[in-house]
């Protein structure tokens, strides 16, 4: 496999990510809270394997949160890297505040806990998880900055948030001299309400880069449910009812998933690697849409980081964007 990647490099900041990242909310799996009873409890090896995978496959960084078991991501992320004697200089993190119920005086309050549970790795992006503090946006910018200026933090990212609260968040920030890395939002071919309500073209005209969360629709797009829709008995209670994996969606998206293994025979590769892919090089999306699938098994690490080494052509994306574009 040919491990040179173009990395894509955010706006006003000194760090280059590839298109690809590994989200870790998986590894915060049977740690208590939402987030921990969400995901299946993985074991250890699993998690340095699936690291080592994403490294070796020229994956450069990893997105976690407080809110993955509040802690238990960060802390099982970091002891993964060290497992693989991946040294803080060679990746890139993200990580994110939990906002709910709280005032932005808690970011300051509580980034040194961030850096414990990372254990010597660094926050190169720290996002705010949700748009619903307590606090104003601007106060929430301001305590950001200050995270920056002290050298805890390298740069500043949102998550979740509309255009206008976005504005607000890279107004703030400018007016410290910052920049507004990025907005991480739910982005998927059977979700693409961003491409019509402002927010790509916005994020684009400002330099913000979207990180797509459930680039695979929670593994809908590959296809393994409209295979067999018994697998969805072996989720969790929160997981299962969710409206991505009813009957009735999973009836609707039917002709994309049939469009998507074709392509994939084509290109002998997975129709993951065709859904990832197509987010990453879709039109305007290029340089401008990053994409972190979680990975719970080692197979899914392996299938999915094929998405950056293949070209689709200007067929194929056409018919997936027409297929995906039905199915709203
Ligand atoms: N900012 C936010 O608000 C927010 C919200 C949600 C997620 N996130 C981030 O985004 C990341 C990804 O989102 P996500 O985990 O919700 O959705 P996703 O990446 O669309 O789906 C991941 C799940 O899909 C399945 N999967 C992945 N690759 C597969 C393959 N090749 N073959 C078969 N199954 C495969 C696995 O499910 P099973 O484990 O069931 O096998 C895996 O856990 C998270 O890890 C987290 O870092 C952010």
């Amino acid at each position: 496999m040919d491990k040179k990647i173009k990395k894509i490099k955010l706006t006003g900041v000194d760090i280059e990510i590839t298109p690809i990242g590994l989200g870790v909310a998986q590894f915060s799996g049977g740690s208590g809270g939402i987030a921990g009873r969400y995901w299946p409890k993985m074991p250890r090896d699993t998690m340095d394997q699936i690291v080592k995978i994403a490294i070796d496959g020229g994956i450069n960084w990893f997105d976690t949160a407080e809110a993955y078991g509040n802690g238990a991501s960060e802390e099982n992320l970091a002891k993964a890297l060290k497992a693989n004697n991946i040294k803080d200089e060679d990746v890139i993190i993200a990580d994110k505040w939990w906002p709910v119920f709280k005032f932005a005086k808690s970011i300051r309050r509580t980034i040194d806990r961030r850096l414990k549970y990372l254990d010597g790795f660094s926050i190169d992006i720290y996002q705010i998880h949700q748009p619903y503090s307590i606090s104003s946006t601007k106060s929430q910018m301001d305590a950001m900055a200050d995270l920056v200026e002290n050298g805890k933090i390298r740069s500043v990212g949102v998550s979740n948030f509309s255009v206008k609260k976005m504005e607000r968040a890279y107004d703030t920030l400018k007016d410290r001299g910052l920049q507004l890395v990025s907005n991480e939002v739910k982005y998927n071919l059977l979700e693409r309400k961003i491409e019509s309500n402002g927010l790509l073209e916005k994020a684009k005209e400002l330099g913000i880069k979207i990180i797509a969360w459930s680039p695979l629709e929670q593994g809908v797009l590959t296809g393994k449910y409209h295979k067999d829709a018994n697998l969805r008995k072996n989720l969790s209670f929160l997981r299962k009812h969710l409206y991505a994996f009813s009957s009735k969606k999973l009836e609707r998206s039917r002709p994309l998933m049939n469009a998507l293994e074709e392509i994939a025979a084509t290109h002998e590769v997975k129709p993951s690697e065709v859904a990832l892919n197509w987010l990453i090089n879709f039109e305007k999306n290029q340089g401008n849409v990053l994409v972190i699938p979680g990975a719970s098994k080692i197979h899914h690490i392996e299938q999915n980081l094929g998405a950056m080494y293949f070209e689709l052509t200007k067929d194929e994306m056409q018919q997936i964007d027409e297929l995906s574009e039905r199915y709203k």
